[in-house]
């Protein structure tokens, strides 16, 4: 717990009581509406319904893994993952989504999230992509992502590939029942930050469920804005850090209103899962089979 003269969380230097002391104290401390439990927290079945979604989504990211090599189009990648999810009976939930023309987001070095596959991308030595893919299983959402290595990659590429999966994963570690949503900033940005890379703000976590987009809103970034919820079992959300290894902020493309790049132009890695808070802590998802099978949340490629 922070203490009345320890330094703000916000990092404005300021202690703790001469800055958000106040405004935190009205807005965490009002106790949980009946509404907002009815929104948040899945039925049995629904939990069950999950399960069942991220488990094929980490299927479908183990069967996509050994394709993500340099001489394939992103565009191939799109109809690998149509294909694949289509033939066991499932929806690819990206596609048609706010018009979003493909079945899986394919973005590469400086593009932080939503890149459009192409068959003019194709994927060469020493780039990095993040492939996210969305399932819909039955009426209910698995979504996840991780970040690939091209080949021999350049350092500071592999460093920030490894700083944004431990993110993710100690976004992880840090949530269960009864955490401040407001956990998961405070445990990934000074993170990120200590190894000179920068978090996102733009764009966040989120709960997920029969929407692909539900309510509640994951920061990745310390906010104010954060919202006052406390974590509890049922609820259904993703922790999908965006690191960029320069400025955190960046654009969207103005062609296509879809691609998000860095504004520096500088590279950008993700790793997301499908999180269930239960009553003893937390499940991811859409662990993958190899996942499961070698007891972790991230397919690293590279020796840890
Ligand atoms: N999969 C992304 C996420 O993690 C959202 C992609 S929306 C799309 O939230 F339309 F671009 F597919
Ligand atoms: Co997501
Ligand atoms: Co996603």
């Amino acid at each position: 717990m922070i203490g009345r003269n320890d330094p703000c969380w916000c990092g404005s230097g300021k202690k703790y009581k001469k800055c958000h002391l106040q405004s935190d104290s009205v807005k965490f401390n009002k106790p949980a509406t009946h509404e907002y439990k009815n929104k948040m927290i899945k039925t049995p079945e629904e939990i069950a319904g999950m399960r069942r979604a991220g488990a094929f989504n980490g299927e479908l990211m183990d069967y996509i893994r050994p394709y993500i090599k340099a001489g394939i189009s992103t565009e191939e990648i799109n109809t690998l993952v149509h294909d694949y999810t289509v033939k066991h009976g499932h929806t690819p939930a990206s596609l048609g989504y706010h018009n979003f023309p493909k079945s899986v987001c394919t973005s590469i070095n400086d593009v932080v999230c939503h890149g459009i596959p192409s068959e003019k991308a194709v994927l060469k030595e020493g780039d990095i992509v993040n492939i996210d893919v969305t399932t819909i299983v039955d009426g209910l959402h698995g979504d996840s992502s991780e970040t690939f290595l091209i080949g021999e990659v350049p350092e500071d590429a592999c460093n920030l590939v490894k700083i944004a999966a431990r993110a993710m994963l100690k976004g992880v570690e840090a949530v269960g029942p009864g955490k401040h949503l407001r956990i998961i900033a405070q445990t990934i940005q000074p993170f990120v930050e200590s190894g000179g890379c920068s978090v996102v703000h733009q764009y966040t976590g989120h709960g997920v469920g029969r929407k692909f987009h539900e309510h509640f809103t994951v920061c990745h970034h310390i906010t104010p804005d954060c919202e006052n919820i406390t974590l509890l079992p049922g609820m259904t959300f993703t922790i999908e850090p965006m690191i960029n290894l320069g400025n955190y902020k960046v654009i969207t493309d103005s062609k296509d209103h879809w691609t998000v790049r860095t504004k520096d132009g500088s590279l950008s890695a993700q790793f997301e899962h499908t999180l269930l808070i239960t009553e003893t802590g937390v499940e991811a998802l859409t662990r993958t089979p190899s996942q499961i099978a070698s007891g972790t949340l991230l397919n690293l490629p590279f020796e840890e």
